[in-house]
């Protein structure tokens, strides 16, 4: 598959080199542009590095530039290059591209292991709309970097160890265990949660025995540990129907809980201590990594193990990257975490590069993501206030879905409206939060994510929908859509109109989206591409007649543009994780 930018990109910079030869850190950086296909601005930089007229090494650029048979170049402005493309490398380019069963996407150079920390919620505990971040996002980054060749294992660090546990078991035998049994089935994690706490703070007898119960669990006491799985056990099914409703990838197989690195915790401690960085701070054993410190500007400690003994939060995740790089074989680290636990990461990362643990050779990163806010912009609550279900919500998106598509489409027969309302409301949920540079908080509001119009997944879901009735009448009318049963793609698509022009353009641009996204793990570029392509579909299908062309040449043209639409997009939404529907 032939990607024009990298051609570009490389015969200017081959001349860029011929040009300035001792210059080194060369790119030409090759944009698409307004004025005509595509702009290159690196010229003016190397210019100024060597000190001479930009202009003057832009014709030099040019005169060794072998750009015949691609595209046509022309000196601008201070020294940019303008490069359009040759109607015939465009159109073969863009041919093969509607041909590609990768629609372009192009298997990573070097494949890696790449471990990701996602979803992660706490046993017994409701997921909270941070979790449905996480889940989201890290699911459509499975996806992307799966599309790309590399090989992903998925970690579900679920909270199921902690001092919560002595009151959450008190709690589930005062309730007796089919009762308790019966209130997780349903769901109502909070509600236990809730009662556990109430007994805890109003009785020094349940507290007592709570904190007893811990002191069995880690002591690995059966009766305690059967108990404790329960819990574990009814949360995980809960948890597995919230992702089989999303339709994420994720499954009881890559449950990580917290208490998997029990066995490790003490190795943890006695390295660090060997290694000479464990300090004694109020008791507890800390280690104080370099540039992290208090608002009073003390240094800041890692609690690796606390006073009486126990291990927390830290000492896990220390034990957890030790594990991921060690026994997984991680080539990279991807953690999709909240924002506020920046600095815990960071603390873990320093500490385990200090330990030796994590090394030049693993990559790292805080894949940090904002808050969801409600439409008052303060954090997303329920009504009464309580914290939200992510059931309820997903069930809301799903009736105001379906409202919609009865709406706009009452030809559906019910049970294809449902699965339509279904694919609209969960996908309108994901793009929501997918849509958004994940690093930001943003407003959730149903009525902004379900709209037909604007950046949202049920306008891409419409606009493949609008594609595939164009193809359907099109079969129904005996015309061969190009890439069906024995019909070729044909192999050069004219490319006269500028809106041929600008959604051939377009469709080659998908492999080098999917492979931005995935470097930067950045989901909402790959939205904005995908609305970006809607919307130039949409201005081609008004400008460029499809049935109604006035050649059966160019109408077998501008179906085969259609059909790479179609793939492109449908490809582009599977590795966001949102379904297109046949008709809405
Ligand atoms: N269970 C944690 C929470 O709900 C998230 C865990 C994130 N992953 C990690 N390795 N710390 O906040």
């Amino acid at each position: 598959m032939i990607d024009p930018v990298k051609v570009l990109t490389q015969r200017l910079a081959d001349a860029m080199t011929a040009a300035a030869p001792d210059a080194g850190g060369i790119d030409p950086v090759v944009r698409p542009s307004d004025r005509t296909d595509f702009q290159a601005n690196g010229i003016m930089g190397l210019a100024k590095r060597m000190g001479i007229n930009p202009r003057e090494l832009a014709q030099q650029v040019l005169d060794a530039a072998e750009l015949d048979g691609v595209a046509t170049a022309e000196i601008a402005g201070p020294g940019f290059l303008n490069l359009t493309l040759d109607e015939a490398f465009l159109g073969h380019s863009v041919a093969e591209a509607i041909g590609d069963e990768a629609q372009g996407i192009v298997a990573s150079q070097e494949p890696q292991r790449v471990v990701i920390d996602y979803s992660a919620p706490n046993v017994a505990k409701e997921m909270h709309v941070g979790h449905l971040r996480s889940t989201v996002i890290g699911d459509s980054l499975v996806r992307i970097l799966e599309s790309r060749g590399d090989t992903v294992i998925r970690q579900n660090h679920i909270g199921d160890w902690g001092t919560p546990f002595g009151m959450l078991i008190e709690h589930l035998i005062d309730l007796g265990e089919e009762g308790a049994i019966a209130e997780l089935a349903l769901g109502e994690l909070n509600t236990f949660y809730r009662q556990a706490r109430v007994s805890f703070d109003g009785s020094s007898e349940f507290a007592d025995r709570s904190r007893a119960r811990v002191v069995a669990l880690q002591a690995g006491d059966p009766e305690t540990l059967r108990l404790w799985r329960i819990l574990v056990d009814l949360s995980a099914e809960y948890f597995q129907a919230v992702y089989d409703r999303l339709g994420v990838r994720l499954t009881i197989d890559d449950l990580v809980g917290e208490s998997t690195y029990n066995e490790l915790l003490a190795t943890v401690v006695a390295d660090l201590d060997a290694a000479g960085m464990l300090q004694t701070s109020n008791g507890a054993r800390c280690v104080f990594p370099d540039g992290f410190s208090n608002r009073e500007g003390e240094p800041l400690p890692l609690i690796v193990q606390k006073g009486e003994g126990g291990y927390g939060y830290a000492a896990t995740d220390l034990a957890a990257i030790r594990d991921r790089i060690d026994r997984l074989r991680a080539d990279r680290l991807l953690y999709v975490v909240g924002s506020p636990q920046a600095e815990h990461l960071a603390m873990i990362f320093a500490v385990a590069r200090d330990a030796g643990w994590l090394t030049d050779a693993t990559e790292v990163d805080h894949v940090a993501f904002g808050s969801v806010l409600g439409e008052d912009n303060k954090m997303m609550k329920s009504r009464a206030g309580a914290s939200l279900k992510l059931a309820d919500l997903l069930d809301e998106a799903v009736a105001r879905a379906a409202a919609i598509v009865a709406q706009k489409n009452p030809d559906l027969d019910e049970a294809e409206r449902a699965e339509v309302a279904r694919a609209v409301g969960i996908g309108a949920v994901k793009y929501g939060d997918l849509s958004s540079d994940r690093t930001r908080d943003y407003v959730f509001s149903f009525d902004r994510m379900l709209a037909f119009d604007g950046n949202t997944s049920p306008y891409l879901q419409y606009v493949v929908a609008r594609v595939r009735s164009i193809l359907r009448k099109s079969r129904v009318e005996g015309i061969a859509v190009p890439g069906e049963r024995d019909e070729p793609v044909p192999d050069r698509i004219g490319m006269v109109e500028p809106a041929e022009r600008a959604l051939g353009l377009a469709l080659l641009s998908f492999g080098r989206v999917v492979e931005d996204s995935a470097a930067s793990s950045q989901p909402h570029r790959l939205c904005t591409y995908l609305f970006e392509l809607a919307q130039t579909f949409t201005r081609f299908y008004e400008a460029a007649p499809i049935l109604k062309a006035e050649t059966d040449e160019q109408r077998h043209h501008r179906l085969a543009l259609a059909v790479g639409t179609e793939r492109v997009m449908v490809r582009g939404l599977d590795l966001l994780g949102i379904e297109a529907p046949q008709r809405m």
